[in-house]
């Protein structure tokens, strides 16, 4: 493979964009095509579309390196070429492959007869890989499958820390041919070595000494994504059952959590008990599996339970509240947090979404806040009936009650007590666990008795 490639990444959400700015901050030529004129013309100004925290600062950094364009005929002189587009869920819960299939589609009529690789890197179901290679050699007049290979190349980055995830990762995976994968390690090698200056945005950690690469066949490299994905949900839907029954017996999720994480083979992270996971990907990616074992005739009961946990988690959040206010028709209920998780604007699957339609059905008066999603949710939940709070006291003020339900550091860091004495009544219902001292105020929390100014799980590891 040359150095530097010549690579094209087609797509600009996270993946694609984050690739792209990976791609050329290693060194790389990298050419990024996505066929929404507007997006485009918005990179090419230095605008990025999405919100990622360093995200615009490390493209703004590399705009020699970086290219934008609508045009797919880019694919022609590129070495390597990535297919980052999305794959929402479609009507039955299936990811809906058009995105994927036209943008294979339009490689086919550009691949060049050089040796050029076509790595799939939006998560698909498994057996995509197979189905790209297929359509790519029925299209393509000089197809040669001596030169052309596909790769399944998974995405392992977390949206809010997309940077640090993608230039530090645990491993990188690769699925396709062996003489691909190799040329895909001569790609990944500035990464692998870890021999890139670390941007400030994302400065190297401490502890992270270089990523393992893994080489699979196409399907183990799909089905990695999908598993990882899902074991992840699964060990938060644990920490949620298990919160449960915490509550009924007088133990603490958070001692339990700690207690359990720190036995290696199961590990501190993804057991924080709440509200539970939202996002564009745990959702339909369990679900996604559940799909392919159904077309297998196979079940898949532990992930159909985790799933099943997940969104009866939204209701113990309102079960909660009810226990206190007994009925919350005409009440005012301020929701502090909408995104799914902090430091992003992403409302997929964001379990403030579910709150409010359960609040409007019960008849109470929403208030809602977020430091940064409030305009996304103007335009994408416009079917929701709640009042955008547009500062933090806002939605205080003569509030019955107040659900923490994102846990931004913003809420974190709140002077409480002053707060507090501007609502109605002071009730707080802590779906994220973030509380640590007593307040003035009735908290509730998820598997655990108020706070008491006891050690949070956090605190137990570092200590
Ligand atoms: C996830 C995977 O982590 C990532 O590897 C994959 O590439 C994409 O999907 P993301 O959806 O961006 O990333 O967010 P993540 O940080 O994993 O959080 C997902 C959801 O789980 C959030 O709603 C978060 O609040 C929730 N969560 C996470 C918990 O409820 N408890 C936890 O312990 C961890």
């Amino acid at each position: 493979l040359n150095h530097p490639a010549n690579v094209a990444v087609i797509g600009r959400g996270y993946v694609g964009l984050g690739t792209a700015g990976l791609l050329a901050h290693i060194g790389h030529t990298v050419t990024g095509i996505d066929i929404d004129e507007e997006k485009i013309a918005m990179l090419r100004q230095g605008h990025v579309p999405i919100h990622e925290p360093g995200l615009d600062d490390l493209l703004a950094s590399q705009v020699e390196r970086l290219t934008w364009t609508t045009d797919y005929s880019a694919v022609r002189d590129a070495d390597v070429i990535f297919i980052c587009v999305g794959t929402p869920p479609g009507l039955d819960g299936t990811p809906d492959l058009q995105y994927v299939v036209s943008a294979a589609a339009s490689i086919a009529r550009h691949l060049n007869s050089h040796s050029q690789i076509i790595v799939n890197k939006s998560t698909v179901p498994i057996g995509t890989g197979d189905y790209v290679q297929r359509l790519l050699e029925d299209h393509t007049p000089s197809f040669d499958p001596s030169r052309h290979f596909v790769v399944s190349n998974p995405e392992f980055l977390r949206e809010g820390t997309a940077l640090g995830d993608s230039l530090y990762p645990d491993r990188i995976v690769l699925g396709g041919q062996p003489q691909a994968l190799d040329l895909m390690t001569q790609l990944y090698a500035p990464l692998i070595d870890q021999s890139f200056t670390a941007p400030t945005v994302a400065p190297r950690p401490e502890w992270f000494t270089r990523p393992a690469v893994v080489k699979t066949s196409l399907q183990s490299a799909e089905m990695i994504k999908y598993a990882a994905n899902a074991f992840l949900a699964l060990k938060i839907s644990f920490a949620n059952e298990i919160s449960g029954l915490c509550e009924r017996v007088g133990a603490d999720i958070e001692e339990v959590a700690a207690g359990i994480g720190m036995d290696q083979r199961i590990g501190q992270r993804f057991l924080q008990a709440g509200l539970g996971w939202g996002g564009s990907c745990f959702g339909k990616d369990t679900q996604g599996l559940i799909s392919a074992g159904r077309e297998h005739q196979y079940d898949m009961p532990i992930l159909q339970a985790a799933i099943d946990v997940n969104y009866r988690q939204r209701r113990v959040v309102i079960d909660k509240l009810l226990r206190h206010l007994k009925t919350v028709k005409g009440k005012r209920v301020s929701i502090l947090g909408m995104a799914f998780k902090p430091n992003t604007d992403d409302l997929r699957d964001a379990p403030t979404h579910d709150l409010i339609v359960q609040l409007n059905r019960l008849g109470a008066s929403v208030t809602a806040h977020d430091p940064i999603a409030m305009n996304r949710a103007a335009r994408e939940w416009s079917h929701l009936s709640y009042t955008p709070a547009a500062t933090v006291e806002e939605a205080f003020e003569r509030a019955d009650a107040i659900i923490l339900a994102t846990e931004w550091d913003e809420y974190i860091n709140l002077d409480w007590n002053t707060l507090l004495a501007t609502t109605r009544r002071p009730l707080v219902i802590d779906a994220r666990n973030i509380i640590r001292r007593p307040i003035n105020a009735q908290v509730e929390q998820v598997g655990r008795d108020a706070p008491r100014g006891e050690r949070r799980r956090a605190d137990v590891e570092r200590s």
